[in-house]
């Protein structure tokens, strides 16, 4: 379920990535309770620091690290290669990172 979930919002945010305005409707489907941490307030936010949320192991170990924007733009450029085995499997362009991050700070 959560696998089918994922291939298709990964599918969405490939055909949206393009396009200059970052599309948060395909983060917010796996970023909602109980399941993905709040994306509101999170630039500058410690790593892994929402409680009710089950982190997966790689980004807790981080959790002594904030969310800077040169953390934000390793990790949405590339999910698995910041952090190794969680669920998130987003890879942006540099370009549609940047945009996320610039949106992601009017959220707080
Ligand atoms: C397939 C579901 C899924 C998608 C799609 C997804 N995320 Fe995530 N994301 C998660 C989960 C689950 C976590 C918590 C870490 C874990 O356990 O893997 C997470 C963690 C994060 C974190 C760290 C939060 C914290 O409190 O430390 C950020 C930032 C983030 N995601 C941003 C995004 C953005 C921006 C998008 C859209 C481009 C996105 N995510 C798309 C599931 C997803």
């Amino acid at each position: 379920m959560r696998k089918g979930l994922g291939a298709f919002l990964l599918t969405a945010l490939i055909a949206t990535g393009a396009s200059a305005a970052p599309d948060i409707t395909t983060c917010q489907g796996c970023h909602a309770p109980p399941y993905g941490p709040p994306l509101e307030g999170v630039v500058g936010r410690r790593i892994a620091a929402v409680p009710t949320i089950d982190y997966c192991a790689t980004l807790k170990a981080k959790s002594n690290e904030s969310w800077t924007d040169a953390n934000l733009r390793a990790f949405l450029m590339n999910a698995q290669g910041f952090a190794p085995g969680c669920s998130m499997n987003v890879k942006l362009t540099p370009e549609a990172a940047d945009a996320m991050i610039a949106y992601l700070k009017t959220l707080q």
